[in-house]
């Protein structure tokens, strides 16, 4: 349909049928479904199958005036009917393009059974545990946030919106969601303009200008307007500043929030906010609530309206649903696919993270017998937050333990429950099968119903009493294996060294017991790294490696020093020092730092150099840009997988700067002895950072010192350091989505082996 006849068709429609097209609605009872519909609704949300949907599609498109067909949404975060892991374990893979692939099956899968438009991908950037969410998301980091959304963006959508099995894509919550006070569902997350441009908006940029067809706001306040009423964000930057012309859905009654918020003081109030501010479709019903309109012609902008149902429109028509509303119901995918569990287990080792592995215990060697204990042994619960009942469920470990060892007696001893307490019994006995037995894997974690939305914990701990199964397994002094599944980081500081191994393999859908077998066996190899830091202590949070220089850093006697220091500049190193900050009770840093990961061979990094030596940097703002290079030896008896991370440090600035960036990360297949020169390229963007402190707001690279450091997690040594040597101001012109595509991409050339 062209702009033209989106006009007409505008021109036709009355005052309750352009604002039936601003929300989207559930209701459970079709019947109602279907009189809302009448009434000229022009969203609704799934049906439960292809038919049910089609139904309703028919009743809008056959029975209503101006037969404009529905917008039909579901939130398909990490798959439909197969299930894949969780957009966090994603994260970890540093692979964008199992992203990219999760989407399109999804998506797929999805389209097949009328859905049309998805919630996803969550890109707020989060850097704290203690909130549920983090587990929809990919992490804390402000890149993997960015390449990750544009890669789903890239998997729903296709090339062509309108083809039979591509979605439209929600990038959410637009935004600071991820920051909320006290890691609190739903709360508060205020920030300085400095943090919002430089941490939280620049993943959404990516995403538009990856295409997302629309933008969900954020049920948070910033400078103290909740989001769904703030036109700064919802029409300043989204619209005016980036250009983005899709649709802004508002979250689930974000609209009605407005009011406990105490900016409004009813619903008609709230929704003239909203409207008012950019936002273009209500979720809730409350546009046309029992299908009259709520708010007259009187008291809401006609220009704002139309504005809006013309995005909607635009919407529709770009998704092809006034050629093709329908879907082949005989077609629909019911339920996991053999190709796509298929995909779904190739793609789980890259993202299960080995955090330890102590004389290489792991890949398991052969044995006559096995206990396995703790709750995840004989559970089904591997799909994670954010799946509807009608997923493909998974099967339990125990099962797929048994099938892949045919010779060897599994015994399970329960051990512990996931909430449970006083369970000394059950501990005690499984503890005493393990000293019989020899051997022992702990399968413990936090059921996917604590983690999600709605879901924030104040104790990261693993939940119950599965800590002191973990103390009884090790009082036995036999060698153990600990797999974590959690949809967080936890804290793991009470056990963690009295742990040989420990596998984090979050929740990785269908297919989890037999990826996580495969991996145990060796018959693949977990190559993750953390997206996220494990803290120390519940009380340690939120941290994260990319925290702003303090003016009293404590700089040695953690894993996270920062290696920055330099004594010269800013004088002696102050561990010592009561007046350093840190906490009296903690040593420094997270437990496991952000970007952490082993696998079962070994890499060694070496000749870090800078590719073409002295670069001339003030051509930099030119689109100069230099190269750096370093050496990458698969030092292990055994082929794998390396995530190479280069992260910058600029040393002095006019504005406090992270002690680290990740500015690019790529994923090298290595075989046993065989070297490689991987090198990356770096530019104005990879050195700028935001800032209001010039005349013309934007991106700046300020002359000076830049470090660059690469290795396999955060804690990468220093690599090179670089000089700028003149000051340059501009905002960035690289569309920021090249820019990440670009982050990726790393050269690799045989050297040697
Ligand atoms: C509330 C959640 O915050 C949002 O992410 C989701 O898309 C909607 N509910 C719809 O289910």
């Amino acid at each position: 349909m062209s702009d033209r006849r989106i006009e007409d068709l505008l021109a036709r429609m009355t005052w309750a049928e352009k604002l039936g097209q601003l929300q989207i609605t559930y209701h459970p009872d079709p019947a109602r479904t279907r009189a809302l519909i009448s009434a000229g609704m022009g969203s609704i949300f799934w049906q439960g199958d292809a038919e049910a949907t089609n139904a309703m599609q028919r009743h809008a498109v056959e029975n209503t005036r101006l037969g404009i067909p529905l917008l039909v949404g579901l939130d398909v975060i990490h798959g439909q009917r197969t299930i894949f892991p969780t957009p966090l374990a994603l994260a970890a893979s540093f692979e964008p393009r199992h992203a990219e692939q999760v989407a399109s099956v999804s998506g797929r899968e999805a389209a097949s059974g009328g859905v049309n438009w998805t919630f996803s991908p969550m890109i707020d950037v989060s850097r704290d545990p203690r909130w549920g969410r983090i587990v929809e998301g990919f992490g804390e980091d402000v890149l993997l946030n960015s390449c990750f959304g544009a890669a789903m963006v890239r998997g729903y959508q296709g090339d062509d919106l309108s083809a039979a099995d591509a979605i439209a894509a929600t990038a959410k919550h637009f935004v600071g969601y991820g920051q909320p006070e006290g890691g609190r569902d739903y709360n508060t997350a205020d920030m300085s303009e400095y943090r919002l441009r430089n941490v939280y908006l620049p993943p959404f940029q990516a995403v538009v200008e990856a295409g997302a067809a629309s933008v969900m706001a954020s049920f948070n306040t910033i400078d103290g307007l909740p989001v769904h009423a703030n036109r700064r964000l919802l029409t300043g930057v989204l619209r005016e500043e980036w250009g983005f012309d899709g649709v802004t859905v508002g979250d689930a009654d974000g609209v009605m929030n407005l009011i406990p918020h105490g900016i409004a003081a009813n619903a008609a109030d709230a929704l003239k906010l909203a409207f008012a501010a950019g936002l273009n479709v209500e979720m809730g019903g409350n546009v046309v609530a029992d299908g009259v309109p709520t708010l007259s012609e009187a008291e809401l902008s006609p220009v704002v309206v139309d504005a809006a149902v013309r995005r909607v429109l635009a919407l529709k028509t770009a998704l092809g649903l006034f050629e093709r509303p329908y879907v082949v119901a005989e077609r629909e995918i019911v339920a996991a696919t053999p190709e796509h569990r298929d995909i779904a287990r190739r793609m789980a080792p890259d993202t299960m993270v080995l955090l330890k592995n102590d004389g290489d215990l792991l890949p398991l060697a052969d044995r006559e017998r096995i206990l396995v204990t703790g709750p995840y042994a004989e559970s089904t619960d591997h799909l994670g937050a954010w799946v509807q009942a009608f997923a493909t469920p998974a099967g339990r470990i125990v099962d797929a333990l048994r099938e892949r060892l045919p010779g060897t007696d599994v015994v399970v001893s329960a051990g512990a429950s996931f909430l449970g307490t006083d369970e000394a019994a059950l501990r005690a006995a499984a503890a005493s099968q393990a000293a019989e037995i020899g051997f022992a894997i702990v399968f413990a974690g936090e059921p996917s119903n604590i983690s999600g939305e709605a879901a924030s914990r104040s104790d990261l701990r693993l939940p119950g009493e599965q800590e002191a199964l973990i103390h009884a397994i090790a009082d036995t002094g036999v060698p153990f294996v600990v797999v974590l599944e959690s949809g967080r980081p936890l804290v793991v500081s009470d056990w963690f060294d009295r742990a040989p191994a420990v596998l984090q393999a979050w929740h990785l859908g269908t297919e989890a017991p037999a990826a996580i077998v495969s991996a145990l066996m060796g018959e693949t190899a977990p190559s993750g790294k953390l997206p996220a830091s494990f803290p120390r202590s519940s009380g340690q949070v939120p941290t994260h490696y990319s925290h702003d220089n303090t003016g009293r850093p404590a700089t040695t006697g953690g894993s996270m020093a920062p290696t920055t220091w330099d004594p010269a500049l800013h004088g002696p190193n102050n561990v010592d020092d009561k007046y350093a900050s840190k906490y009296l009770d903690l040593d420094l840093g997270p437990l496991l730092p952000f970007g952490h990961g082993l696998t079962y061979t070994r890499f060694e990094y070496s000749g870090a150099r800078l590719r073409e030596g002295d670069v001339a940097l003030n051509a930099l703002r030119d689109g100069a840009t230099f190269g750096l290079e370093i050496t990458l030896t698969n030092v292990g008896d055994r082929a794998g997988d390396e995530v190479v991370q280069l992260y910058t440090h600029d040393v002095v600035a006019h504005r406090v700067q992270p002690v680290r960036v990740l500015r690019r990360f790529t994923r090298v297949h290595l075989e046993a002895g065989e070297s490689r020169a991987v090198s990356f390229e770096l530019g104005f963007d990879d050195l700028a950072f935001w800032s209001e402190s010039h005349s013309v707001p934007g991106f700046d690279v300020e002359p000076g010192a830049f470090e660059v450091f690469i290795g396999g997690s955060s804690e990468a040594p220093l690599a090179a350091r670089i000089t700028v040597g003149a000051p340059q101001h501009a905002l960035s012109r690289e569309p920021i989505a090249h820019r990440y595509a670009r982050s990726t991409q790393a050269s690799t050339t045989g050297v040697a082996s």
